[in-house]
């Protein structure tokens, strides 16, 4: 078992056990639609792709786990670091990384490192796919945009 089987299987363990069907469906298709998206932009970009994916699928997980959005950036990025330290597959450096990216990841109008635009970007982009006539909000315009001239993506679809 590699490290991202071995984190995914600890994140399907805390989503098997959401109590409420329909948060627990978009727990599975954001959160693992982000790690898709982190796998994308990261070999595109030249960023380390197995701690993007990594970063993807524990981004939102507070949110998801507590049914409780306030503050779940940080509380996401602590409950990544105690899940990875438990796990003991990750150096110290490798934990800071990912939890620094999940940490960041809500504030979408500033540009961080290079791993931490990776998890911003993928988390507009899973929001672009899941519905491409979906308007994104006003701060996400230019992200969106962005992402867009990077992939190609030109039409009226992907506003
Ligand atoms: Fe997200």
């Amino acid at each position: 078992m590699n490290r991202i089987e071995k984190v995914r299987e600890k994140v399907d363990d805390i989503l098997l056990h959401m109590t409420d069907s329909q948060e627990r469906r978009c727990a599975y298709v954001h959160l693992y639609g982000v790690a898709q998206a982190c796998a994308l932009l990261a070999v595109r970009r030249g960023v380390e792709a197995e701690l993007a994916v990594i970063a993807g699928m524990l981004h939102d997980l507070h949110a998801y786990a507590a049914m409780d959005a306030r503050d779940h950036a940080p509380k996401s990025a602590e409950m990544a670091r105690t899940l990875l330290q438990e796990l003991d597959w990750f150096r110290e450096d490798e934990i800071a990384a990912v939890c620094t990216a999940i940490a960041r990841h809500s504030d979408k109008q500033t540009v961080h490192g290079p791993l931490d635009e990776v998890l911003k970007d993928a988390d507009v982009m899973q929001h672009m796919l899941y519905d491409p006539l979906q308007e994104g909000g006003d701060s996400q315009k230019s992200r969106r945009a962005r992402l867009k001239e990077e992939l190609g993506v030109h039409g009226v679809l992907l506003s």
